[in-house]
């Protein structure tokens, strides 16, 4: 891979890299797209990143469909389809990883403990392996988005990322690898993820700025679905993360609930 980098480069192409853990979906595809539209070679990584579990049977139970994936990929624009091995990318003796204080330990880094670090040190790999120009990142994980700048600009690492929105189902569920592994009652349980950011954006735009006012309206609505269990919901300044206690219009609505066993996130301004 880093061969074909390397000579991609020599020849003046510019590489967009979108980084994956397969089990592609639209939201993917837009990234690939977009990646495609903008670059001269694309390349797809597909690797379900064992560091950034905390939970093995989250890990274990993560969707894997390569042959599809990579069909998709090419069809969306793709030049290249990647997927490394854990022990190619984790070799014995591996011992080099990014760990970033402050922003990575709120939110999914509190509630995950060293899933930021794992996500960071794989982004970091797939750089310094492809050699990416722009590197392609969702919305969606609007805190990984954020860490990945973040550490792109502290490290002084020589690649732009490009942050892509978030797609929906057409009822408003984000689209998410995890989605596969709701049953059809907690699909629709499923929806007051959106539900609840929809109804906190209809009270800001309202006149509501109370972060107090506008999170409790918003845990109403998941509190009311039996099947969900929240993890955090809150509304965060939209670089550091940090909760704040009067809502601005490019702050965060930022949450992650439990339904059933599945972890999902989603988020949206006002
Ligand atoms: P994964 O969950 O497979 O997501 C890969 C990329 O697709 C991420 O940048 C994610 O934000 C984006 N994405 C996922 N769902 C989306 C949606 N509904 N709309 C738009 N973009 C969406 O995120 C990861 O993998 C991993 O942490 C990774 C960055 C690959 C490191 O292992």
């Amino acid at each position: 891979m880093r061969s074909y980098a390397v000579e991609a480069k020599e020849r003046g192409e510019q590489i967009g890299l979108v980084p994956t853990m397969g089990a592609l979906h639209e939201g993917h595809l837009s990234l690939i797209r977009l990646a495609a539209a903008e670059n001269d070679i694309v390349i797809v990584s597909d690797f379900v990143n064992p560091i950034q579990f905390d939970d093995p049977g989250d890990f274990s139970a993560y969707p894997s469909t390569p042959e599809a994936d990579a069909d998709a990929s090419f069809s969306a624009g793709a030049n290249v389809f990647f997927v490394p091995s854990a022990a190619q990318m984790y070799p014995e003796g591996f011992s080099t990883y990014i760990d970033m204080t402050g922003i990575s330990e709120r939110l999914c880094g509190a509630s995950r403990s060293s899933h930021f670090q794992g996500v960071l040190t794989v982004v970091g790999k797939l750089f310094g392996i492809c050699m990416p120009d722009f590197a392609y990142f969702g919305e969606k994980d609007a805190q990984q988005l954020a860490i990945v700048r973040k550490m792109v600009d502290e490290l002084c690492m020589n690649v732009s990322i490009r942050g892509c929105p978030t797609v929906r189902e057409d009822d408003g569920l984000a689209m998410s690898s995890r989605n596969t592994r709701l049953a059809p009652n907690e699909r629709i349980a499923a929806l007051c993820l959106y539900n609840a950011l929809e109804e906190g954006y209809t009270l800001f735009n309202n006149g509501e700025t109370s972060a107090d006012i506008l999170l409790a309206a918003m845990r109403r609505i998941i509190e009311a679905e039996p099947l969900a269990s929240i993890d955090y919901t809150e509304i965060v300044d939209p670089l550091t993360f940090e909760s704040v206690p009067v809502a601005r219009k490019t702050d965060l609505m930022i949450l992650a609930v439990y339904i059933g066993a599945v972890r999902l996130i989603d988020n949206r301004n006002f």
